[in-house]
């Protein structure tokens, strides 16, 4: 097996090396390519192009393989919780029993945040999206945690790290408790990271509050599902803007914008608006079907297709059976899981989707489970970025230590040539 490449070019030929990953990924090492050749690549959107080296999280697109530090999301949402999963993607390794007591005394220490942040919320309408008030309020953390921009020790990062597993969970609550009119709830330090993520968001003032088992597993098993999946548009970003050195608040901020896209973690929100929207039109899905595959129409069926799976992807299998479960266990009969049902057979034995190798993603089955918990539409992508915070802490982390250099891709130029005035 050879371990370089050829590229012929103007009557010389040119050899670059071959990188290899420990799943037997290769790629070709075109770093020389430019000062070599005179020539760059050309990839809209990246779709050959491998950003990094990373060991956090390995996929295998065809397989539907998707696991985190080596270990499989089916054996971590059977046998972890998430703040383990989350100190395995951003420490390497499952926490010990006092590394775990240790993380979670830590994250209990900083789930505090300065009160005039609640000023910065204030000024926000009721109407404003979740998502964008998520990402200034991560951004706003940074004035109030100055030590937090520059992180370059060790110390700092985890000092860094901590405060944002802390205090992220608290500010994503209070988008959802803008929304509602409610009072804004602080975390019961005799509950579990998950558990107060459910006691936040759904503690009324005027009552006590015990989040259910089925709610907490739910979550749970959900944020784990959604806590990393290698250089997807959110985790590129945030990438890309930690190499210029802006601190990890400013990163996970930009990280939140690149997800709140209906074509990324927006997804699942558009998913159940497609659903109801197929409900009201009296559950034709072949008339939305017929949308999809319609050049001329710019719709698309949401939560299909995937730019890494050409397989079903692992999660939506998970979720889908987790959807089935929440909702028979809290005797909820919901008519979208049975268009989402029957547009899923739909597509899977249409030319359309299976020439393109479209299969439910990630996004299609979560908003239901999110919606039989009571979560509001609005708020699904705000629960996607709960679940990917650590893998965007992970690989942002294992990009300054690897001490990437800054991403500035290069371009093809095709406007004016030089004209004069
Ligand atoms: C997430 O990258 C990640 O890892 C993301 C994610 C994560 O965990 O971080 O997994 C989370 O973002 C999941 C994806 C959620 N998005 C959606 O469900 C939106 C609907 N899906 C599509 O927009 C699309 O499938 C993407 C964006 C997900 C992937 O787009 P690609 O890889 O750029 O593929 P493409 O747009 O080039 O599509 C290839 C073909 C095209 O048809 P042709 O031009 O070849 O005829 O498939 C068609 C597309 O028109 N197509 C669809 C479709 N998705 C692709 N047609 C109808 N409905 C769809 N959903």
């Amino acid at each position: 097996m050879s371990d370089s490449v050829k590229l012929s070019y103007n009557d010389q030929t040119f050899d670059f090396p071959l990188v290899e990953g420990t799943e037997n990924e290769k790629g070709i090492d075109i770093k020389t390519l430019r000062a070599a050749t005179g020539l760059i690549t050309y990839d809209p959107g990246f779709k050959n192009t491998g950003s990094c080296k990373s060991g956090v999280t390995f996929l295998d697109g065809e397989e539907g393989v998707l696991r985190y530090r080596g270990y499989s999301i089916e054996d971590l949402c059977e046998k972890s919780s998430f703040i383990d999963v989350a100190f395995l993607l951003i420490f390497g390794e499952l926490p010990t029993k006092e590394e775990q007591e240790l993380f979670n005394k830590e994250i209990k220490n900083d789930s505090l945040v300065d009160e005039d942040l609640k000023m910065i919320l204030k000024s926000f309408p009721k109407s404003a999206h979740p998502m964008g008030v998520l990402s200034s309020l991560t951004s706003a953390l940074i004035a109030f945690n100055p030590s937090s921009v520059d992180v370059d020790s060790e110390a700092d990062m985890r000092e860094a790290i901590i405060m944002l597993m802390a205090k992220f969970p608290i500010l994503a609550s209070w988008t959802h408790r803008k929304i509602k009119g409610l009072p804004l709830n602080y975390a019961n330090l005799s509950l579990s990271y998950v558990e107060n993520i459910a006691h936040m968001m759904f503690k009324r003032p005027n009552e006590d509050y015990t989040p259910s088992p089925v709610v907490v597993n739910a979550i749970n098993k959900l944020l784990i599902l959604h806590a990393d999946h290698e250089q997807n548009c959110s985790t590129s970003t945030v990438r890309v803007v930690g190499s210029s050195h802006a601190g990890l608040f400013a990163s996970v901020s930009a990280g939140i914008s690149a997800l709140w896209g209906p074509l990324h973690g927006g997804a699942n929100q558009a998913v159940i608006e497609m659903l109801e929207a197929i409900q009201k039109d009296g559950g034709d899905t072949k008339k939305y079907m017929a949308k999809a595959k319609d050049k001329n129409d710019p719709f698309r069926l949401m939560g299909f297709g995937h730019r890494v799976y050409k397989n079903f992807d692992p999660r939506a299998r998970i979720i889908k059976k987790a959807a089935d479960e929440v909702l028979s266990e809290m005797g909820i009969n919901d008519p979208i899981l049975d268009i989402a049902k029957g547009l899923e057979q739909e597509a899977l034995s249409d030319p359309y989707f299976i020439d393109r190798k479209l299969y439910p993603n990630v996004d299609f089955y979560s908003g239901i489970i999110y919606r039989a918990l009571g979560i509001p539409t609005e708020m699904f992508t705000v629960m996607f970025a709960l679940g990917r915070l650590p893998g965007w802490i992970a690989q942002w982390l294992e990009m300054r230590k690897n001490n990437e250099p800054i991403g500035r891709p290069r371009q093809i130029y095709t406007g004016h040539t030089r004209r004069s005035l």
